[in-house]
């Protein structure tokens, strides 16, 4: 499972990183709170703050990180049961990780309807709308076109809740890279293996550990079942690669 700390050596910012994270950044917007952004709420009053954000952060405009490449490896070794993504850069998919085992679990700009009457719409438009600096009106009803991203006190895609449980039913490993684990549910699916299953954190800070309102939260002291590696999600997936032996497979993978 993954957060937005894999694309940010791809020039993407995070969210939460103080200074250089989204929401330290977004005082030219002059939002209430920063994620007032991602919400229906403010998206009807000024719209033209999320779509500048969007043109910015839109698909096409970066290049997968060694950490997607690592997550393609993972499936060509044939070990990947589903890579979870909070990620909406869509750079998974620009490394070659399979439609079917990827899930996009705060949406994508795959796909675009009108907040108001949920009218579809060609996304190839919306983007043409993004990129001459419009906001995407509907053609029905003259609502706001919102590529399907979700926002806050919006539900997650269908397939999420559909594969959750059957996946972490077989999971046998759980790797989480770059996220703070603060945004539920996708929070949640790191307490989700069964308790004997070894939960690996690849991540610059320590997020995610146990507490009162945390009880199965990563133990990194107390237990050998949970590990984790404090660095770049770059660096820690190298790490890993050439523990398994495949450093020269991942190398292949890369870019030149
Ligand atoms: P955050 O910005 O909350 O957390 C990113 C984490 O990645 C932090 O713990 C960083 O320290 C870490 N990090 C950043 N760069 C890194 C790097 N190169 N290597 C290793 N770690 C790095 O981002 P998310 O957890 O993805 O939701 O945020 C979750 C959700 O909050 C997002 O999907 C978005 C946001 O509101 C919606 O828009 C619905």
């Amino acid at each position: 499972m993954a957060g937005a700390g894999i694309s940010t050596s791809a020039g993407i910012p995070d969210f939460r990183s103080p200074g250089t994270g989204l929401y330290d950044n977004l005082q030219k917007y002059d939002l209430p709170y920063p994620e007032a952004i991602f919400t229906l709420d403010y998206l009807r009053s000024k719209p033209e703050a999320f779509f500048t954000l969007a043109k910015e952060l839109y698909p096409g405009n970066f290049d997968p990180t060694p950490c997607h490449y690592f997550i393609k490896l993972l499936q060509d070794k044939g070990v990947l049961l589903r890579h979870y993504t909070q990620n909406i850069d869509t750079l998974e998919r620009a490394a070659g990780v399979r439609d079917d085992l990827l899930v996009e679990a705060h949406g994508s700009f795959a796909q675009a309807a009108c907040i108001d009457c949920s009218h579809r719409h060609d996304t190839e438009w919306v983007k043409s709308q993004i990129d001459k600096d419009a906001v995407p009106r509907c053609e029905s009803c003259g609502g706001i076109v919102k590529p399907s991203i979700v926002f806050f006190g919006e539900d997650l895609p269908r397939r999420f809740g559909q594969l959750v449980s059957e996946d972490f039913e077989k999971c046998d490993l759980l790797i989480v890279l770059g996220t703070s684990l603060t945004v539920h549910p996708f929070a949640g699916l790191a307490t989700m293996p069964k308790p004997e299953v070894p939960r690996l954190l690849i991540n610059r800070d320590s997020v995610g550990e146990r507490d009162i309102l945390n009880p199965d939260g990563f133990d990194f002291i107390r237990t050998n079942r949970d590990a984790r590696y404090l660095g770049s999600c770059d660096d820690g997936v190298w790490h890993l690669a050439r523990g398994l032996g495949w450093a020269s497979d991942f190398e292949a993978l890369l870019p030149e």
